[in-house]
Formats: structure tokens, C-alpha cells, sequence
């Protein structure tokens, strides 16, 4: 027998009884003619507790132990003298009788501690040594519970989760494709899923009703702290449904997410189109945790001599609460934010409303007391407060008012990670224009159905059509997103048309979900939560690797395993890929 109990059960009320423990040896110190050992697994740590007036022999091999040793030890559970009281098992220790080294180890490249000496890089190489520290193990186990919690809820509301295949064919989500050649079928390529998209959409013309998976998908696209090549969603799909009955049963399993994982009561959750999402957040994932909403100074402070307004198409201004403290050097910080190349504003135009209501600008030049006052009249700005304008072409000018209006919310520590704010973001375009190629792109993807009103306008307007299309957004972040589809094969055809797809080309690409329309296809719509986010989400984490077991760095390496790596020229040459 290697254990009667885990390190992380014993209490004070199995004094008196023998025991056995395996696990990892944590720490090992001596203190005159005794040593302590911390036993750990995956459950906790027990101390064990060596004697040289006992057993001089077993001490002595106690003190070899060295750090991360895997072994064994048996003996009697007695009430500590000094307790620990920051410890589940503190109370306790094993006075050991019988001491089995199952293992040696060499030493660990960093310390196995909650706050470790190893670097990023370090650690992901030896991940399988990271995965045994506490906060490591804690994330994923909050995954683990996530996804219990998930296949409960949509099993009981009856799902039925169904697995679809990896190697398949491209699967447009406006991602690049991962793709693996086919030695059978040589110079032909299967695509890895960027979602289970068109595969989940036949499984509702098979009648299947309800369906979800937690599935793991791919896009070759460039790493960010909230993005990895491979990824996994919480899927799903409903037959005979609109938006509506979409919106509830997914608020509903967000809603019992909350409470099961982190004992949160959500209140209801808010929707808000695009375009006002757009208009007062300057982005289609808002961060609702705080106000700061963007106010248009076009009209008002356009005209009065200052170059840069008079030329711009939009003036957007946002107040931030108390910060009119700001020193001339905070200032200038927040200038040199917002002209990073990667925001690419030209300036800053500060005005402070100091405390006695006074006015201050930068460019006071060309406005007056009366001018700014106007200003703070529609921005609503208090004493104390301080306005940022940002001014330039319409769109722009948003993009980088949200970075700036972000930037101010963690500056002013309005952004805490436990402070939940989800919403639901409803009409979306269904199309958007791409300068480069000259065509019109799927927002979501080619399967989104237009809102039914807005279907007259596809030949005529198309940029002006909406889509019956939400997303789920909490605290700035994109968790999910889905739609209802067209479920009609003339309307799939007719919207291939607008995304400049010939007719040979829709049919050589999904064909098979155009003909499975032809077969009595239902009403349907879903949507697909993004699950690794989600957990990030839950953890307080803005990053989804600390909550994938294996995952890639920012190059899309895997730097413990070492891959993507080359292969030999013979399996090149049995895959087709050299020739010769
Ligand atoms: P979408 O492309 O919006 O929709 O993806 C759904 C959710 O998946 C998450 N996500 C990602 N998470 C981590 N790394 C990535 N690279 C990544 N890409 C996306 C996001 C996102 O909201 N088939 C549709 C869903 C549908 O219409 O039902 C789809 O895949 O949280």
C-alpha cells in the first residue's frame, strides 16, 4: 500500500491512529536532534517528524532527503507542539516509523514554492515541475470545475454533447488555418477546425436538436494574452430557436457559472447594440466595470481657430473622475500613451476642472473660460475631474479613446478583476468592408443570418444590414460570441455572392452544408464560449496560458516539448511534401 490517506486530510481527530503518505518532499530542515519534513501532493502537506532520541538511524535518512524526492513514510498522527495555523493540516504531524525513498530527484531548475525564482521561459520548460505549485494546480482546477459545472448545466437542460472531427476542411472563422497533408490522398490537405462551426450546424439538420462540446479549435493567428493556436470553446447549438431563446438559456448557464465557481449572484444581464457600444465605448467589448462614457465635442469645439479640431471629423472627449490632480508629468505620460505607434494618436488635449471650478486647458489658447465650460456642461465633468479630448477621423479617434479610456481605468483603479460587469452586445453589421481586398468580409462568419428587417438592404446597402449576431462580453472581454444562421439555402447562397464567392467556388467549399439545406434544415442558432478565457476570467487572470496545462508562448512554441520542429526527409518524402 503507498497511502492510507492523501497529505491533506489529517486533523487533529486522527491523533493516535498509523498512517501511511506518499508525496514529494517539500522542504526538510533540522533543528538540533530532530527534523521536519513537508510532504506535499496535490492535496496539501503534512509535516513529518523525525527524532534522533527515537530513532538516530531514521533521522539521518531524514536528513538526506533531498528537495522533490518522492517517498514514503508510515507512523502515528500526534498533536503538534507548535501549530501551524495557516496550514489545513497544522494541528498535526507523523511521528515516522518507516521511511521508503521511492524516488530521488535531482534538483528542481527553480523552487517549487507560490512565489517561485524561476522566469516564464524556465518554467515552461519544465512545466510538469510548474504544474506542482499551488496557484498552478489551483487554476486548474478551477478549470476542471468550470467544465463540470458546464457539462451539468447543459446536460440537465438537455444537450447533447457530440464529438466532430479535426481533420476536416477549412472552416472560415477569419483566422489562417492550420493545415496537415495527407499521405493517403497525396498533395491534399486536411485544415484543423478554427470551430466545429459547419459541423455543428448539420448536426441540427440531423434533428439532434441541442448539442454542445468542449472542444478544442485552431487558428494560426498572432499570440496575445488572451489568445493561443489551439483553444477550446464550450459549443452549442439549438434547433427551432430565435435570438431571444439563445440570449436566455446562455445567461442562465453564465448566471449558474458564477454562482457554482465563484459563489456570485449575476444580476440581469444588460444588452447594448453595437452602434452604442461603438458610440460610447469606442468598442464592440466594452468595459462596463466603470463610466468614463465618451462624449462628442464635434459640434461645440470646432470653429474657434485650434488647427487640429477644426480639421478632424470627430472631437470625442472623456472625463475622468478625480483625476484633475494629475501632475504635468502624468500628463505627459498620458500623451506619450496615446502616441505609441501602436494607439497612433497625434496629441492630447487636457482640461482639468479644478476644484473651485476654474478651468484649465492645454489649449487655452483658443478657448475660453466659456468655451471649456460648454465642454464640461456635456461631458458632464465635476469639480475635480479631468477631460481628455482626442480628435481625428471618426473611427480612429474611438479606437484609441477606448485604449486612453481603458488606460484611465486602471490608472484610477476602476478595473478589478472581481468586480464582474457581463453584457450581452446585440446587432452587430453583418458585413464589413476590407480596403485591401476590396470586398466585403463576415463579421462573424458566413453563416450569420441578417436581421430579418434588414435582409431588403443586402443588394442595395449591405454595409447598413445587421446581424442577428451577439456577443457575451465581461469586463472588456470577448467570451463568447454566436448567432441565428441562415438556415436557407437560396439566402447561404445569396450571402457567399456578397463575400465574392462564385457559385463553383461556395459549391467546391461547403457544398455540403448548402445541399444539407436542400434536406429539411431547422430554424437554428447557437453560439461558442471562448473557455479558456472564461476560466481566466473566473481566476482574476488577464492571461488564458496560467489556465492551460501545455500551453504555447508567444512565439506558438511549445518550448517544453519542443515543437513545431522539423521533420525528417523521409516522412517529407512519404507525405509528398519533397518530392524524390
Ligand atoms: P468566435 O470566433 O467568436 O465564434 O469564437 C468564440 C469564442 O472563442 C474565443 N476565442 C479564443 N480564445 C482563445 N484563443 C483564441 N485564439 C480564440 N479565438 C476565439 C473567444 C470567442 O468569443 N463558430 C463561432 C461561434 C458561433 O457562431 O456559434 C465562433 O467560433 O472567447
Amino acid at each position: 500500500m503507498h497511502r492510507s490517506h492523501t497529505c491533506g486530510e489529517l486533523r487533529l481527530s486522527n491523533a493516535g491512529t498509523k498512517v501511511t503518505l506518499s508525496g514529494w518532499v517539500a522542504r526538510n530542515r533540522k533543528m538540533g536532534g530532530l527534523v521536519f519534513v513537508d510532504l506535499r501532493d496535490r492535496y496539501g502537506i503534512t509535516q513529518l517528524s523525525f527524532n534522533e532520541a527515537v530513532n538516530a538511524d531514521l533521522m539521518a535518512a531524514a536528513e538526506k532527503l533531498g528537495r522533490e524526492f518522492v517517498v514514503k513514510a508510515t507512523g502515528m498522527v500526534r498533536e503538534r507542539e507548535s501549530k501551524n495555523a495557516a496550514m489545513p493540516t497544522g494541528d498535526i504531524e507523523i511521528m515516522v516509523e518507516q521511511l521508503e525513498v521511492l524516488n530521488p530527484a535531482k534538483t528542481p531548475p527553480f523552487t517549487i514554492e507560490d512565489d517561485t525564482d524561476g522566469g516564464d521561459e524556465l518554467r515552461m520548460e519544465y512545466r510538469y515541475l510548474d504544474l506542482r505549485r499551488n496557484p498552478v494546480r489551483r487554476n486548474l482546477e478551477l478549470r476542471h470545475r468550470t467544465a463540470r459545472a458546464i457539462r451539468n448545466y447543459l446536460s440537465d437542460a438537455d444537450f447533447m454533447e457530440v464529438e466532430t472531427p479535426v481533420l476536416i476542411k477549412s472552416t472560415p472563422e477569419g483566422a489562417r488555418d492550420f493545415v496537415v497533408p495527407s499521405r493517403l490522398n497525396p498533395g491534399s490537405w486536411y485544415a484543423l477546425p478554427q470551430s466545429p462551426q459547419t459541423f455543428k450546424q448539420l448536426l441540427m439538420v440531423s434533428g439532434f436538436d441541442k448539442y454542445f462540446q468542449i472542444v478544442k479549435c485552431f487558428r494560426d493567428e498572432d499570440l496575445r494574452a488572451d489568445r493561443q493556436p489551439e483553444f477550446t470553446q464550450v459549443d452549442c447549438e439549438m434547433s427551432f430557436v430565435e435570438r431571444e431563446d439563445i440570449l436566455q438559456t446562455f445567461e442562465g448557464l453564465t448566471r449558474h457559472l458564477f454562482r457554482e465557481v465563484l459563489n456570485t449572484e449575476l444580476p440581469e444581464l444588460p444588452r447594448m447594440t453595437y452602434a452604442d457600444a461603438m458610440r460610447l465605448y469606442g468598442s464592440d467589448k466594452p468595459d462596463v466595470r466603470f463610466g468614463m462614457e465618451f462624449c462628442e465635442l464635434t459640434e461645440i469645439a470646432k470653429g474657434k481657430g485650434f488647427p487640429v479640431f477644426d480639421g478632424a471629423e470627430a472631437i470625442i472627449a472623456i472625463s475622468a473622475p478625480g483625476a484633475a490632480s494629475f501632475t504635468r508629468k502624468q500628463l505627459d505620460e498620458l500623451t506619450d500613451f496615446v502616441k505609441r505607434p501602436q494607439i497612433g494618436a497625434k496629441g492630447l488635449i487636457w482640461c482639468r476642472v479644478e476644484a473651485d471650478g476654474s478651468l484649465r486647458s492645454s489649449v487655452d489658447k483658443f478657448y475660453g473660460q466659456e468655451d471649456l465650460a460648454g465642454w464640461q456642461q456635456a461631458c458632464g465633468a465635476n469639480p475635480g475631474d479631468l477631460m481628455l479630448l482626442l480628435a481625428g477621423g471618426l473611427n480612429e479617434t474611438r479606437k484609441q479613446m477606448n485604449e486612453l479610456r481603458l488606460e484611465m481605468g486602471s490608472r484610477l483603479g476602476l478595473r478589478n478583476p472581481f468586480d464582474f460587469k457581463p453584457l450581452w452586445v446585440v446587432d452587430f453589421p453583418l458585413l464589413e468592408f476590407d480596403a485591401d481586398s476590396g470586398r466585403w468580409h463576415a463579421m462573424h462568419h458566413p453563416f450569420t443570418s441578417p436581421l430579418p428587417e434588414d435582409v431588403h438592404l443586402m443588394d442595395s446597402d449591405p454595409g447598413a444590414v445587421r446581424a442577428n449576431a451577439y456577443d457575451l462580453v465581461i469586463n472588456g472581454v470577448e467570451i463568447g460570441g454566436g448567432s441565428i444562421r441562415i438556415h436557407d439555402r437560396a439566402l447561404q447562397q445569396r450571402m457567399f455572392s456578397l463575400l465574392g464567392f462564385s457559385a463553383e467556388e461556395a459549391q467546391h467549399r461547403f457544398g455540403f452544408l448548402l445541399n444539407a439545406f436542400e434536406y429539411g434544415a431547422p430554424p437554428h442558432g447557437g453560439i461558442a464560449l471562448g473557455f479558456d478565457r472564461l476560466c481566466s476570467l473566473f481566476g482574476g487572470s488577464d492571461s488564458i496560458r496560467d489556465f492551460i496545462a501545455f500551453p504555447k508562448n508567444n512565439a506558438g512554441r511549445d518550448v517544453m516539448i519542443d515543437a513545431p520542429s522539423t521533420l525528417d526527409d523521409t516522412q517529407l518524402k512519404e507525405l509528398g511534401i519533397l518530392k524524390g
